[in-house]
């Protein structure tokens, strides 16, 4: 497929996704959404791709849904193309992604970022849902992931008055894994993300299935799922040589087996 909208390389082991629309600070339109699904799953698929890392511009990640493209949608438009609906699609992605965000991420460019595994942040990072001044509220799952992350009370006061909240407060309330400076940032992501894909891959896409099970179930069923997961790792080739290469002080050579 012809890209548009982002641009995609395989750098090693890592496929890397960037936001190519920088004249509108990466307004998501209904054409990124589809390449970046289409290109998360050509990850997924690809035996070489062991982490994924989608990032923006130094200047924003993304600034929001495209207020352009969706200005002049009735409700029956809306509501009839289910806009929005295939965002869904990056929660079937197996493989970790990787948000790195610089500058604004804002609305669903907020919302992108927090469908992703975990968020890398430069110390310029803006994070904000500020559609309420436009007259709308979150739709890509502000609402629910913030208030899951952040807790009710910042999620209220965010989506309810619109603030942007810095790298430092993101990083204190928990939407930031950590926080590089902008000149380090890039690489920085690259070196975690090789790390994750230097390890086994079932155990990884195992340890990331189960971890995103404990927002959808209780806690008995949580830890349920965790211990059978547990288990079966004791099928994989993996678990023995990661063992192994321990108790024999030498380095794993993981086979994704
Ligand atoms: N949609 C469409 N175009 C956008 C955009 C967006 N979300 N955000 C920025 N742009 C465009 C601007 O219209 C402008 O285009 P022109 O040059 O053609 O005028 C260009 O990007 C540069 O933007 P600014 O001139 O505004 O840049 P700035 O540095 O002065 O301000 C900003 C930066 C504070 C991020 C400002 O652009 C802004 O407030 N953007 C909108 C943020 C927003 O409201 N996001 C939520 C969108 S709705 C949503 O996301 C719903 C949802 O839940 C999914």
């Amino acid at each position: 497929m012809q890209l548009e909208t982002i641009v995609t390389e395989i750098d090693e082991c890592i496929m890397l996704i960037t936001l190519n629309r920088h004249k509108t600070l990466n307004a998501l339109n209904q054409k990124m959404a589809e390449e970046i699904i289409s290109s998360l799953r050509e990850a997924d698929k690809n035996e070489e791709v062991g982490c994924i890392i989608i990032t923006g511009s130094e200047k924003a990640f993304a600034a929001g849904a495209d207020i352009k493209e969706m200005r002049e949608n009735s409700f029956s438009e809306m509501y009839q193309l289910d806009w929005f609906a295939q965002w869904d699609g990056i929660s079937q992605i197996r493989k970790p992604i990787i948000a790195v965000v610089s500058g604004y991420a804002l609305g669903g460019g907020c919302e992108l970022a927090l469908m992703c595994d975990f968020i890398l942040a430069s110390k310029t990072a803006k994070f904000g849902q500020p559609e309420i001044s436009l007259g709308i509220m979150p739709g890509i799952g502000g609402s629910q992931r913030l208030s899951r992350i952040i807790g009710k009370s910042k999620a209220m006061e965010m989506c309810l008055t619109g603030r942007l909240m810095d790298a430092d407060e993101a990083e204190k309330t928990g939407i930031v894994a950590r926080i590089f400076t902008q000149e380090t940032l890039l690489d920085e992501a690259k070196e975690i993300a090789k790390k994750i894909a230097s390890f086994s891959k079932p155990a990884v896409q195992m340890a990331k299935e189960s971890i995103n099970r404990s927002y959808e179930t209780s806690l008995s069923e949580g830890l349920r799922f965790e211990r059978r997961l547990f288990h079966a790792m004791f099928s994989t080739a993996d678990q023995k040589e990661g063992m192994s290469a321990f108790i024999e002080k030498r380095e794993a050579n993981f086979t994704n087996k």
